[in-house]
């Protein structure tokens, strides 16, 4: 916060998260600990642009994609527009986010390959790979599992242990089974891309990039692990940079190889350049030049990640940033898992104890959450534990009890006895003030070092010392003591100027907050320079109005409050309960209509579907795809009528754009009560009347 000579050029990014299922309270803890570095650095007076954007590509989301009888690209796309609610939600304020699967990325991809081709680090094997008899495919290293050739943990995936962060080949898993089919894979030949990472230019780039200093020592020291090369008994090494496969067979949801049909990236090899993607996604929609941003010597590039994917970003990406030519990272900045309620980490691919949209739908403020993780975050790559006990004591006694009140106690007098106006602060409130004013680039510092809980640990001891001065000073009983205005005023505009102060300090960590303040004691957007003047005698301030409630304890009762118990069978209609209450207004938005089937086929590549032509008496046929195949044979239904939803907006699926939807009865556990029954009117109704 002292005079700069110039400003840094800071891009930032977080983890670019799979978009194969909504944010849980892992993505959101590590999207915050980014936000308030970001918001740290604006405040000091730095550019800075930050970005994030979904991982699209891989086998897995293909694969669920299918499942859900949708194209990749529909899916990832329905995934990405449920992620505003969350980022807005908690204040995270990325300036773009992207995805892996645009333009921009399949672009910049395919360039660094080549360029990596041209340095001579890509070649060729034919290697011999996992394939599913069962289901006629290669697998895909996530739909292979075994125990781990390193820990020995069982039930880890192909590519990587979950338990010790061992990054391997899925041949080299014990006891491998397809976790598509549970069949015992057999190996099958391929011709398979590799970076050659063991090279000895990329092991003495690598050596010097991960120890120089730039990375967290705990992490440097375990990356350090990963460059020693074991001799085995029988003379062959294991260990050591090995090379890395970075291609993988049709079918694959990625981006293809340049002049290798049939061969897509692996899903690593693009993700990374994802950051780069969205990065020039944004400078373009700005209409500044990506290529001039990227190639300023003053740029810095920092990656916030969480500890399982530190292989990646740290061995080959900046491997394949350097050797195609590019700037490589100045940092990556490494989080532990976050456990809830003392409970398992929190995977990527299982349920997490604490929902964060439920947590917003209870009505709790998103700056407790972001308060209490701060206040557990430092600058080291350490797990840590959400509390319920302990967030609400840190969140009612400290960010309430400490901090929000000294601004309820002071503001009311200045309103009603001064007018809105601050006065003359005597020498103990100065000495108060100067105290915060001295220790507020300290803070600056710890938060711009990422040490969040010391930052706000010093802030929660700064407020201490203004409590101890309101409670020395007791404006109330001055309030009541006649000949004691100025006093009054005296003590509790120094309140409220130490309010601001301890406000601009907590800026970064409680954005929201501090945008009320500002409105309050009427200033300009608060930087740390904001804090080396104060507003002075004969500043007005406006109404105090309540800035933020404690946490009921209903609330996190209600927040970790387990699923409700399946209902009894007999209370359960068709094996579902019923649908929340709706109006007939509701009801009326739903145009059904009776429709003749004029044709109905197989969808060739889907076992589920049938692909029905319909005449809803329009002059014109509506092609709709339904999950029917299971129960009628495409013969059995043409010349029937039945009732569709029609004004149904039109759906792109993987085997074309469906236009309506055919309405069915089926049992609520398909399981026990297999069948799906298509609606037929009685006859005499015809094509085109509605059902009301
Ligand atoms: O582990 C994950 O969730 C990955 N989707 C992270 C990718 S980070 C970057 F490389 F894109
Ligand atoms: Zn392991």
């Amino acid at each position: 916060m002292t005079a700069m000579s110039a400003p840094r050029k800071l891009f930032v990014t977080t983890a670019l998260p799979y978009a194969n299922g909504n944010f849980h309270i892992g993505h959101i803890m590590e999207y915050i600990q980014a936000d308030i570095w970001v918001r740290t650095q604006r405040m000091l007076g730095h550019e800075v642009n930050f970005v994030g954007a979904d991982d699209t590509h891989g086998a897995p989301i293909m694969i669920a994609a299918e499942k859900a009888g949708k194209t990749p690209q529909q899916f990832v796309a329905d995934i990405a527009a449920g992620r505003k609610p969350y980022l807005d939600g908690f204040h995270i304020a990325f300036d773009n986010w992207h995805s892996t699967d645009a333009p921009e990325n399949h672009a910049l991809a395919q360039q660094i390959y080549l360029d990596l081709k041209a340095a001579g680090l890509i070649e060729t094997r034919v290697i011999e790979q996992f394939f599913d008899p069962e289901k006629n495919m290669f697998l895909p290293d996530r739909f292979i599992k075994g125990e781990c050739p390193k820990c020995h943990a069982k039930d880890q995936y192909g590519d990587n242990c979950e338990v010790c962060g061992a990054v391997y080949a899925p041949t080299d898993l014990i006891e491998p089974f397809s976790a598509l089919s549970g069949a015992k894979p057999v190996l099958k030949s391929s011709e398979h891309f590799f970076f050659k990472l063991s090279d000895p230019r990329c092991v003495a780039f690598l050596e010097e990039w991960t120890q120089d200093g730039r990375l967290q020592p705990e992490v440097a020291n375990k990356v350090k692990e990963w460059f020693t090369v074991r001799t085995n008994p029988d003379g062959t090494q294991s260990e050591g940079l090995g090379d890395w496969d970075i291609s993988r067979d049709a079918p694959y949801f990625g981006i293809e190889i340049p002049g290798a049909p049939g061969k897509y990236f692996y899903v690593w090899l693009d993700a990374p350049v994802g950051y780069l993607a969205s990065l020039k996604n944004l400078l373009e929609k700005r209409g500044q030049s990506y290529e001039a941003y990227i190639a300023d010597p003053a740029l810095e590039q920092f990656h916030f990640i969480g500890k399982d994917i530190v292989t990646f970003h740290t061995l080959f990406w900046p491997a394949m940033l350097k050797f195609s030519g590019r700037k490589t990272p100045d940092s990556v900045f490494v989080h532990g898992f976050l456990t809830v309620n003392n409970g398992e980490k929190m995977s990527k691919s299982r349920g997490t104890g604490l929902d964060p949209l439920k947590y917003l739908s209870l009505g709790m403020n998103p700056e407790w959450l972001r308060y209490y993780l701060a206040a557990k975050l430092s600058a080291r790559n350490e797990d840590i534990d959400f509390n319920r006990d302990d967030f609400m004591a840190r969140v009612n006694a400290d960010l309430i009890g400490k901090f929000v009140n000294i601004a309820s106690r002071a503001a009311g007098f200045i309103h009603k006895r001064f007018g809105g106006q601050l006065g003359a602060v005597s020498a103990d409130g100065d000495a108060l003030l100067s105290h915060l004013q001295d220790a507020a680039p300290g803070v600056a510092e710890l938060l711009a070092e990422r040490d969040y809980g010391k930052a706000l640990r010093e802030i929660m001891l700064l407020a201490d010392r203004v409590n101890e001065y309101v409670d020395q000073n007791k404006p109330w009983e001055l309030a009541k003591q006649e000949g004691m205005e100025a006093r009054l005023q005296d003590v509790c505009s120094a309140c409220i100027e130490a309010f601001r102060l301890l406000t601009i300090l907590l800026k970064p960590v409680l954005p929201a907050l501090a945008a009320q303040v500002e409105g309050f004691v009427q200033a300009a957007p608060f930087t740390f320079d904001s804090a080396r003047s104060l507003l002075g005698a004969g500043h007005r301030i406006q109404e105090y109005k309540h800035l933020m409630q404690r946490v009921d304890v209903k609330q996190l009762d209600a927040l970790f409050e387990p699923p409700a118990a399946p209902e009894p069978e007999a209370t359960v209609p068709g094996g579902e309960a019923l649908a929340p209450t709706i109006t007939i207004d509701d009801f009326a938005k739903i145009d059904l209509r009776i429709a003749l089937i004029v044709n109905c086929e197989a969808v060739e590549g889907s076992t589920k579907l049938l692909r029905l032509t319909l005449d809803v008496g329009e002059g014109r046929h509506r092609n709709v795809f339904s999950g029917i195949a299971s129960a009628y044979q495409p013969a059995d239904l043409i010349g029937k009528h039945t009732v569709m939803v029609a004004n149904l907006a039109p759906r792109k699926m993987k085997f074309g754009v469906s236009e309506g939807m055919v309405l069915a009865a089926s049992h609520g556990d398909e399981k026990a009560q297999p069948g799906i029954y298509v609606l037929n009117p009685w006859p005499g109704a015809t094509p085109g009347m509605r059902v009301r």
